[in-house]
């Protein structure tokens, strides 16, 4: 087949690395550029590295006019938030991700609420406030457990789940006191849920949504779910909480209706749209929180089991034709990924420590993402953020792919090199 699509994928995670690497797969891709890439998606045939910043939407378009770029894959929600696709779509070019107005349903909890209730999809009960003496009033008549976040894009780090009315207090001056930028203008006060986290991904045009494998990440930095939360420190797929019939009514009651009502509100929605749902014991669903692209590390277990060519997925969502293709096929068995970190993260950390082992790791079967590693001069590939490596195994079942993973792991090493030991604990006692 004749090789002709040219993708540019803007990020630098270990996300950016495997959507880069799951293209690649693909005979029809000629070549993928990262934008700015990592140390990972520089060593991948057939890819190179731009160093652009993935706001600078003139340079970023410039070049993909220039080069024949076919398809603009957006990885971060900050773009998506400051409107990247709308600037590259006024060019003439496709791009796969929301404009800025979608990228709302992320980058403003507050939005995304008030959409969710329109919507009637099932939620946390929530109040919104835009003062700090209001939302204590309203914490102090609530009581704790409590869940405290800010309205805006705060890497993650703008939501407390407050075991005590105090710290709930303290999160609301946090926030009203500028901690998280422009992002702390409101907070969003909301009942706190129990029971298992599930990330749903799900790929669509505006009319028609199709989930991809469900996944469960592990957001805390210490075994046994333990300790501050962090970007994610590992995941597994496909989750078996998310049942088919699970699975039927987060379609119906979750992503149809979005999709839906974001329509009814004039916003072309084309991109994935991630559903963070809480699973209570009893089995009822509640959506925690939406995104407006691929999870990270969801998409470094979900992309090693899919089957049907990436880009010809995200081309059917941009163009508008979802639901012409066959459903997407799967390979079968389990993947999972154990994420290295810097030591001290999600605190300080150190960068530019070389790491050693990666094809020694590979050569046992493992896929290694990379997610903060760069090229020094010397071309040595070193540490160059908080999470370092995504470890990924793929097996017939979890405790196949797991095993991978931990064995991939032996054959690396960077100076303060850190990882949780129990990534998929809850499978695996299943
Ligand atoms: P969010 O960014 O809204 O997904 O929140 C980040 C994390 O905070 C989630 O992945 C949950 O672990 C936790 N969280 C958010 N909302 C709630 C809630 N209502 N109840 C319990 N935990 C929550
Ligand atoms: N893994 C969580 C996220 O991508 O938001």
């Amino acid at each position: 087949m004749r090789k002709s699509v040219k993708v540019l994928v803007v990020g630098n995670g270990g996300r950016e690395h495997a959507l880069a690497w799951k293209l690649l797969q693909s005979k029809q891709i000629e070549e993928v550029v990262c934008v700015p890439g990592n140390g990972g998606t520089a060593s991948l045939a057939r890819c190179q590295n731009l160093a652009l910043a993935v706001d600078d939407f003139e340079g970023i378009s410039q070049f993909a006019l220039q080069h024949g770029i076919t398809l603009v894959v957006v990885g971060p929600e900050v773009p998506l938030a400051k409107g990247i696709t709308d600037h590259l779509q006024a060019q003439g070019l496709l791009v796969f991700g929301p404009g800025r107005a979608g990228a709302q349903i992320e980058a403003s909890k507050a939005w995304a609420k008030a959409l969710m209730q329109e919507a009637g999809i099932p939620t946390a009960k929530a109040a919104v406030f835009h003062e700090a003496a209001a939302a204590k009033s309203y914490v102090q008549g609530q009581g704790a457990p409590i869940v405290v976040k800010a309205d805006g894009l705060a890497a993650g780090k703008g939501v407390t789940v407050a075991e005590t009315l105090a710290q709930a207090q303290d999160a609301i001056d946090a926030i009203f006191q500028g901690q998280f930028g422009s992002a702390g203008e409101f907070v969003v006060i909301e009942e706190c849920l129990i029971g298992q986290e599930v990330s749903i991904l799900a790929l669509t045009d505006g009319l028609t949504i199709r989930p991809l494998l469900p996944a469960q990440d592990h957001k805390r930095i210490c075994e046994g779910d333990t300790g501050e939360n962090t970007g994610g420190m590992g995941a597994y797929a496909p989750a078996p909480i998310a049942t088919p019939e699970l699975m039927a009514r987060v379609q119906t009651e979750v992503l149809e209706r979005a999709i839906a009502t974001l329509r009814a509100k004039g916003i072309d929605y084309r991109g994935v749209l991630y559903a963070g749902l809480m699973i209570a014991p009893n089995g009822d669903l509640k959506v925690l929180e939406f995104n407006c692209r691929f999870g990270d590390p969801e998409t470094q277990v979900i992309l090693p089991l899919l089957e049907t060519p990436l880009e010809e997925l995200m081309l059917a969502c941009v163009q508008q034709r979802l639901a012409e293709l066959s459903p997407i096929a799967w390979k079968q068995g389990a993947a999972a990924t154990v994420v290295t970190a810097a030591g001290g993260y999600p605190g300080g950390y150190e960068k530019g420590k070389v790491i050693t082992g990666i094809e020694q790791a590979e050569a046992l079967g493992v896929t290694v993402f990379h997610a903060g590693t760069k090229l020094n001069q010397q071309q040595q590939v070193v540490t160059d953020g908080g999470r370092v490596l995504n470890v990924t195994g793929i097996g017939e079942n979890f405790e196949q792919a797991i095993a991978h993973a931990y064995t991939g792991i032996t054959a690396i090493n960077f100076e303060g090199i850190y990882y949780r030991r129990d990534i998929g604990h809850r499978v695996l006692s299943e």
